[in-house]
């Protein structure tokens, strides 16, 4: 039986062994996969003790995603673009770093909701860790992009990172609209009010909050202007699902397991 683990702190509460269980049984792997919580200042130190305890590779989420980067010794264009990882693969001296966020909402928007992003007004709201894990397979998608954040530096920062993009503050999106806007900030948290004027939504748009669970703010405000919606619990299980291809080799079904989470 091949091990995994995903590692972060807290851990409780992942969804990813289940996930990755329904894969393994759907798919007749043998593997097993558990959660490990890493403590603060010692994350480098369990990666040392899977990689010698017989661990194939691990998954890695808040707040170890930006150490793991610096872990590996070898790094995917999508990871070295996220300046993050989410998926290292141990092979012999080697630690192999990917970022499998970003392919996973581009397939839940373009697969499960059946939205092509070629050609699209994409507004990606954030500039932290979320966005930009998920720019350049947006831009590899097709899509046209602006970001939007609360300190427009930051959204200024990440868009200069590539060519073609807009980066800039919320004031600078009067009279423009979107086909897809996604909230990547970590507002949905809060009740803050929603920074987006009344009709940024185009004719049949899609909201798309990376949260899930609950409704956020952004998602009752772009339901209220008409927009159709989506939370990001495909985008989980199609993560999980790009790195069990990078481990495995196989692509698993993700829809009955997005079907099994939603209850
Ligand atoms: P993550 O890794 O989840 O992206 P992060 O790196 O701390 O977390 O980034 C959080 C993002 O949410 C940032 O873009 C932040 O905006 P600032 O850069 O201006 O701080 C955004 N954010 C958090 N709270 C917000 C709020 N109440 N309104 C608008 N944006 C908010």
């Amino acid at each position: 039986t091949d091990r995994y683990a995903v590692l972060g702190n807290p851990i409780s509460h992942s969804k990813s062994p289940m996930i990755h269980s329904l894969f393994a049984k759907q798919t007749g792997q043998d593997l097993c996969y558990e959660a490990i919580e890493a403590p603060l200042d010692g994350f480098a130190a369990t990666i040392e003790r899977l990689r010698h305890g017989g661990y194939q590779g691990c998954n890695v989420t808040v707040p170890f995603k930006f150490e793991a980067y610096h872990c590996a010794t070898e790094l995917s264009a999508r990871a070295k673009a996220a300046q993050a990882v989410n998926t290292l693969s141990f092979e012999g001296d080697k630690i192999i770093g990917d970022n499998t966020d970003g392919a996973g909402l581009v397939r839940d928007i373009e697969q499960n909701i059946g939205i092509s992003l070629a050609e699209k007004n994409i507004l990606l709201m954030g500039a932290g860790g979320a966005s930009y894990g998920v720019v350049l397979p947006l831009l590899t998608a097709g899509a046209k992009l602006t970001i939007a954040n609360r300190t427009a530096s930051k959204a200024v920062e990440l868009a200069a990172q590539f060519s073609a993009v807009t980066g800039g503050g919320y004031e600078n999106l009067a009279e423009l609209q979107f086909d897809v806007i996604i909230n990547a900030t970590s507002a949905g948290l809060t009740d803050s009010e929603v920074p987006l004027p009344e009709g940024i939504f185009a004719e049949g748009a899609l909201a798309y909050d990376m949260m899930y669970g609950r409704e956020t703010p952004f998602i009752k405000f772009a339901r209220e202007q008409g927009a159709q919606v989506a939370d990001g619990l495909g985008m989980l299980v199609e993560q999980a699902a790009e790195a069990f291809f990078i481990w495995r080799g196989v692509r698993p079904d993700t829809l009955p397991v997005i079907t099994a989470l939603r209850g």
